[in-house]
């Protein structure tokens, strides 16, 4: 790896909150600056990149002409197709025009956190700008699907340096997601479990339950339906997670889950 140039990375966003790229940014194992200044060579970003206008635009081209087939398309948000796509325009052109053009020549295409995956809040009911998820507009090649509002800036990482090491696409499960961190429910590696299969719960905020860290199912916790790392990885370099600081998990790595998952709807 240490011989091998750096792969370029074009990152875009649509229509989003950008907290897929903070929490990309505080990946601590592997660290992020290794990643940008080692591995990748993150050519375009309109979060991160100093150029602006038509500088970046040029780098943006440069990138895909030059690395035909070799350069990653990273994805953060969903791309409204409604009214020909008009509410998301990015230096002229709508999201639906540049996520074609960029994907075209891609090497492979990372769908980073639920926007992308599955058009998340502005997906929601009634959909006003038909956000549609990455994967329903590329067509013939692989979509890595990197769920969570935002993913694990650590699983971020991963995905990405696997790509970079190995040179192909980790495994996959049958929804596109790599299955070495969306395998497992919540519920699997939540340290509440035993109480969960003890019958002891959580039955508001702020009981004595609560202060025993007793299981939040009553409360609404969508673990034991959502796949993520929650558990295991956790956040903040490992320091904590949702259900760890107290909160229900509202299951914000599963498809459509503002619609589907009744947030906060006590079991
Ligand atoms: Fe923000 Fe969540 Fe969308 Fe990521 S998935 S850009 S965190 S709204
Ligand atoms: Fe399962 Fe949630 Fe209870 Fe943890 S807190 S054991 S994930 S229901
Ligand atoms: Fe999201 Fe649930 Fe993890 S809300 S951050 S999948 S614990």
């Amino acid at each position: 790896l240490e011989t091998q140039s750096r792969v370029p990375v074009i990152w875009l966003h649509f229509q989003e909150c950008t907290c897929c790229s903070e929490s990309f940014i505080r990946s601590s194992h592997p660290i992020v600056a290794d990643i940008l200044l080692d591995q990748i060579s993150l050519d375009y970003t309109e979060t991160l990149m100093a150029a602006s206008g038509f500088q970046a635009e040029e780098a943006m081209h440069q990138t895909m002409t030059k690395y035909k087939g070799r350069y990653i398309l990273c994805v953060e948000g969903s791309v409204p197709t409604a009214a020909n796509g008009v509410y998301c325009m990015i230096g002229g052109k709508s999201s639906m025009q540049i996520l074609e053009e960029a994907a075209e020549n891609a090497k492979a295409v990372i769908a980073w956190g639920s926007c992308a995956c599955n058009g998340c809040v502005q997906a929601a009911k009634p959909n006003p700008t038909s956000a549609t998820p990455i994967h329903k507009l590329v067509k013939g090649k692989p979509v890595i699907k990197v769920p969570g509002c935002p993913p694990i800036g650590e699983v971020m990482a991963g995905v990405i340096v696997h790509l970079v090491t190995f040179g192909r696409i980790p495994q996959l499960d049958a929804l596109g997601r790599p299955k070495a961190f969306y395998s497992k429910r919540v519920h699997d590696t939540c340290y509440r479990r035993p109480f969960f299969d003890a019958g002891l719960f959580v039955e508001s905020f702020d009981d004595e339950n609560a202060k025993k860290g007793y299981c939040l199912y009553k409360m609404g916790c969508k673990g034991p339906v959502t796949y993520n790392a929650c558990g295991v990885t956790k956040w903040n370099g490992g320091t904590s997670f949702p259900i760890q600081s107290g909160h229900p998990c509202i299951g914000c790595s599963e498809d459509n889950y503002w619609d589907n998952g009744r947030l906060y709807e006590r079991a």
